[in-house]
Protein backbone atom coordinates (compact mmCIF):
# COMPACT_ATOMS: atom_id res chain seq x y z
CA UNK A 1 0.00 0.00 0.00
CA UNK A 2 1.80 3.43 -1.02
CA UNK A 3 2.18 5.58 2.03
CA UNK A 4 0.38 8.94 2.23
CA UNK A 5 2.41 12.06 1.42
CA UNK A 6 3.88 14.02 3.88
CA UNK A 7 1.83 16.90 3.06
CA UNK A 8 -1.41 15.03 3.96
CA UNK A 9 -0.11 14.24 6.95
CA UNK A 10 0.59 17.56 7.86
CA UNK A 11 -3.27 18.61 7.12
CA UNK A 12 -4.63 15.56 9.00
CA UNK A 13 -2.50 16.66 12.22
CA UNK A 14 -3.38 19.81 12.00
CA UNK A 15 -6.76 19.43 12.09
CA UNK A 16 -6.67 17.16 14.95
CA UNK A 17 -4.55 18.79 16.88
CA UNK A 18 -6.69 22.03 16.18
CA UNK A 19 -9.89 19.84 17.59
CA UNK A 20 -7.93 18.98 20.51
CA UNK A 21 -6.74 22.79 20.95
CA UNK A 22 -10.66 23.68 20.38
CA UNK A 23 -11.54 21.47 23.72
CA UNK A 24 -9.17 22.75 26.21
CA UNK A 25 -9.65 26.41 25.84
CA UNK A 26 -12.01 27.70 27.91
CA UNK A 27 -15.42 29.11 26.15
CA UNK A 28 -15.91 32.68 25.49
CA UNK A 29 -19.15 32.52 27.31
CA UNK A 30 -17.97 32.09 30.97
CA UNK A 31 -16.11 34.84 32.51
CA UNK A 32 -13.41 36.19 31.79
CA UNK A 33 -15.17 36.34 28.61
CA UNK A 34 -12.42 38.85 27.07
CA UNK A 35 -9.63 36.83 28.17
CA UNK A 36 -10.41 33.76 26.71
CA UNK A 37 -11.39 35.25 23.68
CA UNK A 38 -8.11 36.48 23.54
CA UNK A 39 -6.76 33.24 24.14
CA UNK A 40 -9.10 31.67 21.28
CA UNK A 41 -7.81 34.64 19.33
CA UNK A 42 -3.87 33.50 19.41
CA UNK A 43 -3.74 29.62 19.82
CA UNK A 44 -7.11 29.20 16.60
CA UNK A 45 -6.25 30.10 13.26
CA UNK A 46 -2.99 29.90 10.87
CA UNK A 47 -0.24 28.17 12.55
CA UNK A 48 1.50 25.77 11.00
CA UNK A 49 0.83 23.67 14.02
CA UNK A 50 5.02 22.20 13.72
CA UNK A 51 5.45 21.55 17.00
CA UNK A 52 2.40 19.29 17.47
CA UNK A 53 3.40 17.54 14.27
CA UNK A 54 6.52 16.77 15.85
CA UNK A 55 5.10 15.78 18.62
CA UNK A 56 2.65 13.36 16.69
CA UNK A 57 5.24 12.34 14.05
CA UNK A 58 7.58 11.03 16.43
CA UNK A 59 5.17 8.92 18.46
CA UNK A 60 3.97 7.35 15.35
CA UNK A 61 7.54 6.20 14.67
CA UNK A 62 7.66 4.38 17.95
CA UNK A 63 3.86 2.81 18.01
CA UNK A 64 2.70 5.63 20.68
CA UNK A 65 -1.43 5.80 20.35
CA UNK A 66 -2.35 8.74 18.75
CA UNK A 67 -4.84 9.78 21.81
CA UNK A 68 -1.58 9.79 24.44
CA UNK A 69 0.09 12.69 22.26
CA UNK A 70 -3.08 15.25 22.04
CA UNK A 71 -1.90 16.48 25.81
CA UNK A 72 1.80 16.88 24.59
CA UNK A 73 1.04 18.31 21.39
CA UNK A 74 -1.52 20.59 23.20
CA UNK A 75 0.60 21.44 25.63
CA UNK A 76 3.31 22.67 23.43
CA UNK A 77 1.53 24.48 21.36
CA UNK A 78 -0.32 26.68 23.53
CA UNK A 79 3.69 27.41 24.90
CA UNK A 80 4.43 28.26 21.77
CA UNK A 81 1.62 30.70 21.23
CA UNK A 82 2.59 32.32 24.84
CA UNK A 83 5.85 32.70 23.44
CA UNK A 84 4.71 34.44 20.27
CA UNK A 85 2.20 36.96 21.73
CA UNK A 86 4.68 37.97 24.38
CA UNK A 87 7.46 37.76 21.45
CA UNK A 88 5.22 40.62 19.58
CA UNK A 89 4.94 42.80 22.55
CA UNK A 90 6.22 46.35 22.10
CA UNK A 91 8.92 46.08 25.01
CA UNK A 92 10.45 42.44 22.64
CA UNK A 93 9.94 42.74 19.16
CA UNK A 94 6.75 45.18 18.37
CA UNK A 95 5.66 43.65 15.75
CA UNK A 96 2.13 44.64 14.36
CA UNK A 97 0.98 41.15 12.44
CA UNK A 98 0.83 37.77 13.46
CA UNK A 99 -0.39 34.51 11.49
CA UNK A 100 -2.02 37.09 9.29
CA UNK A 101 -3.58 38.83 11.38
CA UNK A 102 -3.15 42.04 13.82
CA UNK A 103 -0.99 40.74 17.23
CA UNK A 104 -2.79 40.42 20.30
CA UNK A 105 -1.59 43.29 21.93
CA UNK A 106 -3.32 45.20 18.47
CA UNK A 107 -6.47 43.48 18.11
CA UNK A 108 -7.15 44.02 22.18
CA UNK A 109 -4.52 45.51 24.20
CA UNK A 110 -1.02 45.12 25.73
CA UNK A 111 -2.74 43.96 29.16
CA UNK A 112 -4.97 41.06 27.70
CA UNK A 113 -1.87 39.98 25.63
CA UNK A 114 0.05 39.67 28.77
CA UNK A 115 -2.27 37.57 30.72
CA UNK A 116 -3.43 35.86 27.62
CA UNK A 117 -0.03 34.83 27.42
CA UNK A 118 0.27 33.71 31.64
CA UNK A 119 -2.58 31.75 31.17
CA UNK A 120 -1.68 29.78 28.26
CA UNK A 121 1.80 29.32 29.48
CA UNK A 122 -0.24 27.57 32.64
CA UNK A 123 -3.18 25.89 30.60
CA UNK A 124 -0.20 23.53 29.40
CA UNK A 125 0.60 22.35 32.35
CA UNK A 126 -2.70 21.98 33.32
CA UNK A 127 -3.55 19.53 30.77
CA UNK A 128 -0.47 17.12 30.96
CA UNK A 129 -1.17 17.16 34.66
CA UNK A 130 -5.09 16.02 33.78
CA UNK A 131 -6.16 12.14 34.40
CA UNK A 132 -6.98 11.68 30.72
CA UNK A 133 -4.53 12.74 28.13
CA UNK A 134 -0.92 11.27 28.09
CA UNK A 135 0.76 8.44 29.35
CA UNK A 136 -0.94 6.69 32.07
CA UNK A 137 1.94 6.12 34.55
CA UNK A 138 2.38 9.12 36.58
CA UNK A 139 6.32 8.58 36.22
CA UNK A 140 5.93 9.50 32.72
CA UNK A 141 3.38 12.25 33.20
CA UNK A 142 5.58 14.10 35.70
CA UNK A 143 8.87 13.71 33.16
CA UNK A 144 7.02 15.25 30.61
CA UNK A 145 5.86 17.84 32.57
CA UNK A 146 9.32 18.63 33.88
CA UNK A 147 10.35 18.14 29.71
CA UNK A 148 8.10 21.09 28.82
CA UNK A 149 8.79 23.09 31.83
CA UNK A 150 12.77 23.15 31.36
CA UNK A 151 12.62 23.65 27.50
CA UNK A 152 10.05 26.96 27.90
CA UNK A 153 12.34 27.72 30.99
CA UNK A 154 15.60 29.79 32.10
CA UNK A 155 17.50 27.24 30.14
CA UNK A 156 15.21 27.04 27.49
CA UNK A 157 13.15 29.63 25.52
CA UNK A 158 12.96 32.37 28.29
CA UNK A 159 16.53 32.18 28.60
CA UNK A 160 17.19 32.59 25.05
CA UNK A 161 14.36 35.38 24.75
CA UNK A 162 17.07 37.36 27.47
CA UNK A 163 19.81 36.62 25.09
CA UNK A 164 18.04 37.66 22.22
CA UNK A 165 17.10 40.76 23.87
CA UNK A 166 20.34 41.93 25.24
CA UNK A 167 22.15 40.80 22.03
CA UNK A 168 19.93 43.52 19.92
CA UNK A 169 21.91 45.83 18.23
CA UNK A 170 24.93 43.95 19.33
CA UNK A 171 27.55 41.65 16.99
CA UNK A 172 27.30 37.58 18.72
CA UNK A 173 30.24 35.08 17.70
CA UNK A 174 28.51 32.39 16.24
CA UNK A 175 28.67 30.29 19.36
CA UNK A 176 26.79 32.85 20.81
CA UNK A 177 24.30 33.03 18.52
CA UNK A 178 24.15 29.50 17.66
CA UNK A 179 23.30 28.85 21.80
CA UNK A 180 20.68 31.35 21.58
CA UNK A 181 18.76 30.25 18.73
CA UNK A 182 19.26 26.50 20.72
CA UNK A 183 17.23 28.44 23.49
CA UNK A 184 15.16 30.57 22.23
CA UNK A 185 13.37 28.16 19.83
CA UNK A 186 15.50 24.71 19.77
CA UNK A 187 14.53 23.61 23.20
CA UNK A 188 10.78 23.69 22.81
CA UNK A 189 11.15 21.58 19.24
CA UNK A 190 13.18 19.58 20.80
CA UNK A 191 11.22 18.95 23.83
CA UNK A 192 8.09 17.63 21.04
CA UNK A 193 10.41 14.84 20.22
CA UNK A 194 11.69 13.61 23.35
CA UNK A 195 7.59 14.29 24.80
CA UNK A 196 6.79 11.64 22.35
CA UNK A 197 9.89 9.73 23.68
CA UNK A 198 8.40 9.48 27.06
CA UNK A 199 5.15 8.41 26.31
CA UNK A 200 7.46 5.04 24.88
CA UNK A 201 8.54 3.58 28.42
CA UNK A 202 11.41 1.43 27.78
CA UNK A 203 13.16 2.90 24.83
CA UNK A 204 16.70 1.92 23.74
CA UNK A 205 19.06 4.26 24.57
CA UNK A 206 20.84 4.35 21.51
CA UNK A 207 17.53 5.56 20.12
CA UNK A 208 16.36 7.86 22.43
CA UNK A 209 19.99 9.30 21.83
CA UNK A 210 19.77 8.98 18.21
CA UNK A 211 16.07 11.48 18.51
CA UNK A 212 17.14 14.05 21.27
CA UNK A 213 20.51 14.93 18.71
CA UNK A 214 17.59 15.10 16.14
CA UNK A 215 15.62 17.27 18.12
CA UNK A 216 18.52 19.77 18.99
CA UNK A 217 19.44 19.82 15.16
CA UNK A 218 16.02 20.28 13.68
CA UNK A 219 15.41 22.74 16.37
CA UNK A 220 17.86 25.07 15.74
CA UNK A 221 17.51 24.78 11.82
CA UNK A 222 14.06 25.82 12.31
CA UNK A 223 14.77 29.21 13.48
CA UNK A 224 17.92 29.68 11.14
CA UNK A 225 15.24 29.13 8.39
CA UNK A 226 12.89 31.48 9.98
CA UNK A 227 16.04 34.30 10.05
CA UNK A 228 16.52 33.43 6.50
CA UNK A 229 12.86 33.61 5.34
CA UNK A 230 12.95 37.31 7.88
CA UNK A 231 15.11 38.31 4.92
CA UNK A 232 14.13 36.56 1.66
CA UNK A 233 10.55 35.88 2.35
CA UNK A 234 7.01 36.94 1.56
CA UNK A 235 5.14 38.58 4.47
CA UNK A 236 1.87 37.36 3.23
CA UNK A 237 3.09 34.01 2.56
CA UNK A 238 4.66 33.84 6.52
CA UNK A 239 1.75 36.09 8.06
CA UNK A 240 4.13 38.31 9.24
CA UNK A 241 6.07 41.38 8.57
CA UNK A 242 9.38 40.41 6.83
CA UNK A 243 13.29 42.68 7.43
CA UNK A 244 11.84 43.20 11.03
CA UNK A 245 15.04 41.75 12.39
CA UNK A 246 17.30 43.97 10.22
CA UNK A 247 15.10 46.80 11.19
CA UNK A 248 15.47 45.92 14.64
CA UNK A 249 19.08 45.08 14.40
CA UNK A 250 18.31 41.51 16.10
CA UNK A 251 21.12 38.92 15.97
CA UNK A 252 20.92 36.49 13.10
CA UNK A 253 22.25 33.62 10.98
CA UNK A 254 21.90 35.81 7.21
CA UNK A 255 23.16 38.83 8.67
CA UNK A 256 26.36 37.20 10.83
CA UNK A 257 27.13 35.05 8.09
CA UNK A 258 25.55 35.75 4.92
CA UNK A 259 22.13 34.14 3.34
CA UNK A 260 23.40 31.17 1.64
CA UNK A 261 26.22 30.21 4.51
CA UNK A 262 22.84 30.55 7.06
CA UNK A 263 20.77 27.89 4.20
CA UNK A 264 24.15 25.71 3.97
CA UNK A 265 24.14 25.26 8.07
CA UNK A 266 20.65 24.51 7.95
CA UNK A 267 20.51 21.92 5.32
CA UNK A 268 23.72 20.27 7.10
CA UNK A 269 21.77 20.59 10.24
CA UNK A 270 18.79 18.57 8.54
CA UNK A 271 21.62 16.13 7.32
CA UNK A 272 23.27 15.36 11.02
CA UNK A 273 19.43 15.47 12.13
CA UNK A 274 19.02 12.57 10.01
CA UNK A 275 22.22 10.68 10.45
CA UNK A 276 21.37 10.34 13.99
CA UNK A 277 18.30 8.23 12.95
CA UNK A 278 19.93 5.39 11.81
CA UNK A 279 19.11 2.92 14.38
CA UNK A 280 15.22 3.83 13.92
CA UNK A 281 15.68 2.00 10.67
CA UNK A 282 13.44 2.53 8.33
CA UNK A 283 10.35 3.99 11.21
CA UNK A 284 12.21 7.27 10.90
CA UNK A 285 11.26 7.98 7.13
CA UNK A 286 8.92 10.53 8.50
CA UNK A 287 11.10 12.53 11.23
CA UNK A 288 13.68 12.62 8.24
CA UNK A 289 10.98 13.94 5.62
CA UNK A 290 10.17 16.01 8.17
CA UNK A 291 13.70 17.68 8.60
CA UNK A 292 13.32 18.43 5.17
CA UNK A 293 10.40 20.24 5.14
CA UNK A 294 11.67 22.16 7.94
CA UNK A 295 14.57 23.62 5.88
CA UNK A 296 12.97 24.44 2.52
CA UNK A 297 9.62 25.45 3.71
CA UNK A 298 8.25 28.92 2.35
CA UNK A 299 6.41 29.75 5.41
C1 LIG B 1 7.75 31.28 14.75
O1 LIG B 1 7.34 29.95 14.85
C2 LIG B 1 8.60 31.64 15.89
C3 LIG B 1 9.82 30.83 16.08
C4 LIG B 1 10.06 30.23 17.18
C5 LIG B 1 10.78 30.76 15.00
P1 LIG B 1 6.46 29.24 13.73
O2 LIG B 1 7.09 29.53 12.39
O3 LIG B 1 6.28 27.81 14.09
O4 LIG B 1 5.09 30.04 13.82
P2 LIG B 1 3.59 29.52 13.59
O5 LIG B 1 3.23 28.69 14.77
O6 LIG B 1 3.53 28.74 12.31
O7 LIG B 1 2.78 30.78 13.53
C1 LIG C 1 11.52 33.30 17.95
O1 LIG C 1 12.20 34.29 17.32
C2 LIG C 1 10.72 33.82 19.07
C3 LIG C 1 10.28 32.93 20.12
C4 LIG C 1 11.00 32.11 20.77
C5 LIG C 1 8.89 33.09 20.47
P1 LIG C 1 11.58 35.43 16.39
O2 LIG C 1 11.34 36.68 17.14
O3 LIG C 1 12.50 35.50 15.21
O4 LIG C 1 10.17 34.85 15.90
P2 LIG C 1 9.25 35.61 14.85
O5 LIG C 1 10.08 35.84 13.61
O6 LIG C 1 8.80 36.88 15.49
O7 LIG C 1 8.13 34.65 14.58
MG1 LIG D 1 11.97 37.60 18.87
MG1 LIG E 1 9.72 38.07 16.80
MG1 LIG F 1 12.00 35.62 13.23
Amino acid sequence: MNEPPLTSLIEDYRLRVEKALESYLPSVSEPPERLHAAMRYAVLGDGKRVRPLQVYLTGESLGVELSVLDGPACAVEMIHAYSLIHDDLPAMDDDDFRRGKPTLHRAYDEATAILAGDALQVLAFSVLSRPGPGPGDTRSKLAIIQCLADAAGTSGMAGGQVVDIEATGKVLSLGELEQMHLLKTGRLIQACVKMAALCCPGLPAEVARGLAQYGRDIGLAFQIKDDILDVVGDSRTLGKTTGADQALEKATYPGLVGLEAAQNKAADLAGSACAALEPMGSKADRLKELAEYIVSRQS
